[in-house]
């Protein structure tokens, strides 16, 4: 039996833990305050286009607007048009690379595909030529198509199956193909049709390039929103478990991995003034989504079809900014 004394110093000790675990905490008020802000401050932005290269992004409605987070228990925080869709597009690149890393290793996406930045456009060819033709990241386009090309299947039908069901793994609900997208990607994609060709002409293929290239363009055509990628970036940041579905999408041994090359190429050529802002590893799409990572801790998903001069949202990259300095979440800085 424990004494009067030492019960009283044990209630001590527990009160002085639980303190300081809930001091720091962040409320659920502070965050909905900070999305709220987030919302007001940058709703108004006029800066920036949406995508013209593929037709049927020019006409989308540049007005959406919405932000979610979800942290690592499923909870959901959001404002904005948080459940309208725009396609995926590049982000899709992150949960392909996931997928052909639980099949063939980490090493191998590093060996086959790379883990290094181009410094260049995310459509570049002449970077291919410039190294040998290593697509160097598996979320440029060359290194994207390469990475679909090597999802394990019998021919193009599975392996966009199994792209399919990986993705809406991930967001927690089956995703639909945008068909407009789609039709009007398939028609504007000669230059990745060219790319994929070139990496066949270095064998760094793993099935034919221009039924790669139109599987890979599928992908970028799934329809997702700023809740869904906030819930995709989540399963990341939870160690390969959707908080929300409680399902395993990923082993935990390949979430570093993942956001390590978020970090280097996840914003392209505008990667290292990103990682100097905010620290979190996260990646863009030409639809205008970009979702960001707070390792261990959150998913953050935004939508704004507008981008800037690289590709990426601009009104997304501001929320993201604001939200990461206002709620202390930049990773380096613990
Ligand atoms: O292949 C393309 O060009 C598009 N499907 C995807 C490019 C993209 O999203 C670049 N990201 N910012």
């Amino acid at each position: 039996m424990l004494n009067i004394t030492t019960k009283i110093f044990l209630s001590v000790i527990v009160i002085f833990f639980t303190f300081t675990l809930n001091a720091n905490e962040i409320s659920k008020e502070r965050i909905h305050e900070v999305l709220q802000n987030a919302y007001n401050k940058y709703k108004g932005d006029m800066g920036g286009h949406n995508a013209k290269y593929i037709h049927a992004l020019a006409v989308v409605d540049p007005t959406i607007f919405g932000i979610t987070l979800v942290d690592k228990n499923g909870n959901i925080y959001e404002i904005g048009d948080t459940k309208k869709e725009v396609s995926i597009q590049s982000v899709s690149k992150v949960f392909t690379a996931a997928l052909v890393m639980s099949e063939q290793g980490a090493k191998f996406v590093q060996n086959k595909i790379g883990v290094n930045a181009t410094g260049a456009a995310f459509n570049s060819v002449i970077a291919i030529e410039e190294h040998g033709g290593s697509a160097l990241n598996p979320f440029v386009n060359a290194g994207a198509i390469q990475t679909t090309s090597w999802v394990k299947a019998k021919d193009s039908k599975e392996r966009w199956a199994k792209i399919l069901a990986n993705m809406s793994t991930f967001a927690g609900r089956h995703l639909q193909l945008n068909k407009d997208v789609y039709t009007s990607e398939v028609h504007d994609n000669k230059r990745n049709q060219a790319i994929s060709m070139l990496l066949d002409a270095y064998e760094r293929m793993g099935s034919d390039p221009l039924e790669a290239t139109t599987v890979y363009t599928k992908q970028c055509s799934l329809n997702i929103s700023a809740h869904d990628l906030a819930v995709m970036g989540a399963t990341i940041a939870n160690h390969g478990v959707n908080p929300v579905t409680k399902i395993r999408v990923l082993s935990s041994q390949y979430t570093p991995k993942i956001m390590a090359i978020m970090e280097t190429a996840g914003l392209y050529d505008n990667a290292g003034d990103w990682l100097y802002d905010t620290g979190v590893p996260a990646k863009s799409g030409v639809g205008g989504g970009i979702v960001a990572i707070v390792p261990g801790e959150f998913g953050i998903g935004v939508v704004s079809p507008p981008l800037d001069k690289y590709g990426n949202s601009v009104r997304a990259q501001l929320a993201i900014k604001y939200i990461v300095k206002e709620l202390g979440l930049n990773p380096l800085a613990h």
